[in-house]
C-alpha cells in the first residue's frame, strides 16, 4: 500500500488507473468496522483507496477535535492487511487552504437528530466527503450504516448534485456484547464500557415492541427510554423513532421506521440505530 499526502499524488494515481476505484473515507484509529468496509471495497472493485483525515470542519467548538484519538502506523498495517491500494493521509492544509469559503449545505434532512444536537456537522461531513469525491474520483464509495443520518446526508448530496459516484452502505459491526465498533469507544472507562450496550439493548426494546404490533412513535421512543433509564452512567441526548427517508419524528408508522439514538457516558457521547421494517 501507497501513502500519500498530497491533492496531485492522489491524482496521479487515479489518472494512472482506468479501473474502478472504491473509496472508503475515515477519519482514523480504525477498527473492524472499516476494516469490513476496505474488505467489501475490496471484493467490488479492482483498486482501493482509503482517506484518513480527522476533519475539522465537522466538529463543533465543544467537540472532541483535539482529543480525538490517532495512530497512523497501526492504520497504515490494518488497511494494507485489508486490502487497500492507497492511503491518502493530507494535512488539514492540504485540504482547506487558507482562500476555502465554499461549503456544501446538505439541507432539511440534515437538521435532525445528529445535526440538530451539532450544528454545521453534516455541512462539514458534505463538504469534505464532496472534496474526496472530486480528488479521488471513486466509482463507489463505503460508509457504515453506523452513522445513519451521514449515509443518508450523503446519498442526498449525491443525488442532488449529480456526484457519479456509488453510495454503498454497510452493516454496524459489533462486540460480542452489541456495543456498535467505533473509534470514540476507546474514551470510555473500563465502567463506562460495562454499561455501553444499552444502546444496543434500548434499540432491542424499541424492535421488540414493533415486534408485538406497536406502531406510534411516542411508544416506540418510550420503551427505548425505560431501558436507558434503568443504566445510571448513560444520559440520553436523544432518542428517536422516524422516518428513514426523511428523519422526521413519526406520530404513527405506516411504513419503515428508524429508530436511532445518542448517548452520554460521561463526555462521550456514542451513537446506534436499528432500522424497523413491516
Ligand atoms: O464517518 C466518518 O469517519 C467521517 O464523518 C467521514 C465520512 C470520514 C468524513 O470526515
Amino acid at each position: 500500500m501507497k501513502t500519500v499526502t498530497t491533492i496531485a499524488a492522489v491524482r496521479a494515481w487515479r489518472h494512472a488507473h482506468e479501473s474502478a476505484v472504491g473509496l472508503v473515507p475515515t477519519m482514523g484509529y480504525l477498527h473492524a468496522g472499516h476494516v469490513s468496509l476496505v474488505e467489501r471495497a475490496r471484493r467490488e472493485n479492482p483498486r482501493v483507496a482509503a482517506s484518513l483525515f480527522v476533519n475539522p470542519t465537522q466538529f463543533g467548538p465543544n467537540e472532541d477535535l483535539a482529543r480525538y484519538p490517532r495512530d497512523l502506523a497501526r492504520d497504515q498495517e490494518l488497511l494494507a492487511a485489508a486490502g487497500c491500494d492507497l492511503l491518502f493521509a493530507p494535512s488539514v492544509e492540504e485540504m482547506y487552504p487558507e482562500a476555502s469559503q465554499v461549503f456544501v449545505d446538505p439541507g432539511p434532512i440534515a437538521a435532525p437528530l445528529e445535526g440538530g444536537r451539532r450544528p454545521g456537522h453534516f455541512r462539514g461531513v458534505a463538504t469534505v466527503v464532496l472534496k474526496l469525491f472530486g480528488i479521488v474520483e471513486p466509482t463507489r464509495a463505503y460508509f457504515g450504516e453506523k452513522d445513519a443520518q451521514q449515509l443518508a446526508v450523503i446519498r442526498r448530496v449525491v443525488r442532488d448534485l449529480d456526484v457519479p459516484v456509488g453510495i454503498v452502505g454497510c452493516p454496524t459491526q459489533r462486540a460480542e456484547d452489541g456495543l456498535a465498533l467505533s473509534s470514540r469507544n476507546t474514551y470510555l472507562s473500563p465502567t463506562q464500557r460495562a454499561a455501553a450496550p444499552v444502546l444496543h439493548r434500548a434499540l432491542g426494546a424499541g424492535a421488540a415492541a414493533w415486534a408485538g404490533g406497536e406502531r406510534r412513535g411516542d411508544a416506540l421512543r418510550r420503551a427505548m427510554l425505560d431501558v436507558l433509564d434503568r443504566e445510571p452512567l448513560a444520559r440520553a441526548d436523544y432518542v428517536s423513532a422516524a422516518d428513514p427517508a426523511t428523519l422526521q419524528e413519526i406520530d404513527a408508522a405506516a411504513g419503515p421506521v428508524l429508530l436511532s439514538m445518542a448517548v452520554f457516558f460521561g463526555k462521550t457521547r456514542l451513537i446506534d440505530n436499528r432500522l424497523l421494517t413491516p
